[in-house]
């Protein structure tokens, strides 16, 4: 049986007064709506429409891969249902309805929703959740033999209606052919004015149609994100998963609290993360690293028995062995070969740290290609950039770049030379090679002491 997801994200949400649009904030770095479309990949939705409407320009960039409708006026959902027409009309199959706002559904959940909607061949499925506090939500109404009969809007509902503490989740199955071809049946006559998904529901009882409610055991992931205390409440329980699961594999932690590691991290046995440690994207930990404290990780795939502390780390690749920091800047396309060295205060930029290469302490190192075995000295830079253009530095493995040398580039410095502290290097350096670019330096003996009669005859 096919099956396809249908995300709801034309909203604004109001509530979080933000120019960005809800579904685009991000949660442990990864937009909300990426969430709710990958969990529904991992349940089997073989395609993923969205409909977008208020921020689509931000949105869309987010949601490559999935057909797109948009919703140009805010209806109501059973209006945003209606937009997606146009693409799913003759699709004949099951469709997983979701809301982008609800980022913590699982794929475990879906996999179960589909499973009951499935082997009954109903027309819909409710995912429903039983709460303390059914405040806002929509209420599920059933018949006195059990059966659902209807969803009843908060705003809708009478004072029984409001003790009822089983509540629509905003996930549904429905059989595609009985949505798009009853949804034109949504009348607009409710307190909000709204054309409500929800009330497809008592249309399809009207017609003696299927309809079940599966309630998920665990209503956190259904929690939906409408202003930013929740998306802070969110944030809390996926961090708690997260780490959670990944101790159980043998990660530690010195406080799993003051660590928020995204989604898709994948993370090794024996790893140690220290405190103040932010670890997103599409990063990865070896076996044996230590990150943090207070570390920046991004996009960054770190190898094995590494030591990165207070670095910030983004879209670059750290081998094994490597130590970083403290206060190491990796900005993108840094790659630090086995065995090296960004050491305190040192900024990497679109540069290769060959094998065993050391940057010690306070550099800048843009756009360079450094070779294996070279030593860097503290305070050296490469000038990359002359105000308008930038160049490249070549250092061929076995140099050793004295303290406080400026490599203007373009410039090479060839295999095995040696650069005298202190020298603004401008030319090419050939191989094997001492380059010095200093003044001569004059010693004027006593100086000091002529100084010093000096200002005391000033005093009297
Ligand atoms: C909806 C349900 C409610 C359920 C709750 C769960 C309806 C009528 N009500 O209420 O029963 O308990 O979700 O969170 O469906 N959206 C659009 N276009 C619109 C309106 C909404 O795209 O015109 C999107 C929103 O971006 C959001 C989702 O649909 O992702 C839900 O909309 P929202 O307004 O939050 O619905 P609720 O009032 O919370
Ligand atoms: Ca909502």
């Amino acid at each position: 049986m096919h099956t396809k997801a249908l995300i709801l994200a034309a909203g604004l949400g109001k509530r979080m007064h933000s120019d960005t649009p809800k579904v685009a904030h991000k949660l442990l770095g990864k937009p909300l709506i990426n969430w709710v479309i990958d969990a529904s990949k991992q349940a089997g939705c073989e395609q993923i429409h969205v409909v977008l409407g208020h921020g689509r320009k931000q949105v869309e960039p987010l949601v490559k891969g999935c057909k797109i409708s948009y919703q140009d006026d805010m209806f109501g959902t059973g209006h945003t249902v209606m937009c997606a027409q146009d693409k799913l009309g003759n699709f004949k199959g099951t469709l997983l309805v979701l809301c982008g706002d609800a980022p913590l559904i699982s794929p475990t959940t879906l996999k179960n929703l589909i499973k009951k909607h499935t082997d009954a061949k109903a027309a819909c499925t409710i995912l429903t959740m039983k709460v303390d506090d059914p405040t806002g939500y929509g209420r599920i109404v059933h018949s006195e033999n059990g059966d659902v009969e209807k969803i009843v809007e908060q705003k809708d509902c009478t004072k029984e209606e409001l003790l009822i503490n089983e509540c629509n989740t905003g996930a549904y199955c429905f059989n595609a052919q009985e949505l798009f071809s009853n949804i034109k049946k949504l009348t607009r006559k409710n307190a909000q004015n709204e054309y409500y998904l929800t009330d497809m529901i008592a249309i399809f009882k009207k017609q003696n149609k299927c309809v079940l409610s599966y309630t998920t055991a665990n209503a956190d992931e259904c929690l939906g994100v409408n202003s930013r205390s929740q998306l802070s409440a969110v944030t809390k329980i996926a961090q708690t998963k997260i780490n959670n699961k990944l101790m159980d594999k043998g990660v530690t932690f010195l406080d799993p609290t003051l660590a928020w590691i995204g989604p898709d991290v994948k993370i090794q046995q024996d790893v140690e993360i220290l405190p103040n440690t932010i670890i997103y994207g599409a990063s990865s930990i070896g076996k044996g690293t230590i990150v943090g404290p207070n570390s920046y990780i991004q996009n960054t795939r770190i190898g094995q028995n590494c030591k990165i502390d207070s670095t910030h780390a983004y879209d670059s690749i750290i081998k094994n062995n490597v130590s970083c920091g403290p206060r190491a800047y990796l900005r993108p396309n840094t790659v630090m070969e086995n065995n090296s060295k960004a050491g305190t205060s040192v900024e990497i930029k679109n540069s290769t740290i060959g094998a065993g290469s050391k940057v010690p302490h306070l550099s800048y190192i843009g756009d360079a290609k450094i070779g294996k075995n070279v030593n860097i000295g503290a305070g050296s830079i490469t000038c990359n950039y002359d105000g308008k253009y930038k160049y490249n530095t070549v250092i061929e493995d076995d140099v050793f770049i004295g303290s406080d040398t400026m490599l203007v580039a373009p410039v090479t410095v060839h295999k095995n030379s040696v650069i005298g502290a202190g020298s603004t290097i401008t030319k090419d350096v050939e191989k094997d090679s001492l380059a010095v670019e200093r003044n001569e330096q004059k010693n004027i003996a006593g100086w000091s002491l002529r100084r010093k009669y000096k200002k005391n005859k000033r005093k009297k």
